[in-house]
């Protein structure tokens, strides 16, 4: 059988990693942690398919395909985590497992942080372990998918 396809997607200014605000997001390049992923897909017999973007609606277009071609959803939307309900309604369209990731701890920062509409749609949500949080929620995906 066919390894089951994990569309770990990327939103806003991730692209920036390394180089932004590091003593919040650290050091590790979006790079590193694609390539982190792949390495803990392997093991898991995942396959990964790794994307960013800086505009929401491909990011919803890229949601709407992954309810063909993908078995489960990780996502760290950035900053539209706490705007966007264009993601959140294509999420919830996808009927796909889905797994919120943020690199910091957004319960421990600003106030308008606090709240994220993304996370009505998920399974669960990973925060404030940088670039490990993708890895635990790859972990939880490959849980989450032999239960179903
Ligand atoms: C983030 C947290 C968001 O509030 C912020 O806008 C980001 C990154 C994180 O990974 O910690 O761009 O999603």
């Amino acid at each position: 059988m066919a390894a089951a396809t994990i569309l770990v997607l990327n939103g806003p200014n991730l692209n920036l990693l390394g180089v932004r605000e590091p003593e919040t997001y650290g050091r590790d390049t979006l790079a590193d942690i694609e390539e982190a992923c792949l390495e803990r897909a392997a093991e898991l017999d995942l396959a990964v398919d790794f994307r960013q973007s800086n505009h929401e609606g491909q990011l919803v277009d890229w949601i709407q395909e992954a309810r063909e071609a993908a078995d489960g959803i990780v996502l760290n939307p950035g900053a539209y985590t706490h705007t966007s309900i264009a993601i959140l309604d294509a999420l919830r369209a996808a009927d796909l497992p889905i797994i919120e990731v943020h690199l910091s701890n957004i319960h421990r920062r600003e106030s308008y942080r606090r709240r994220s509409y993304v996370s009505e749609a998920a399974q669960g949500i990973i925060c404030g372990f940088g670039g490990h949080g993708y890895l635990l929620a790859l972990d939880a995906m490959a849980r989450l998918i032999k239960r179903d």
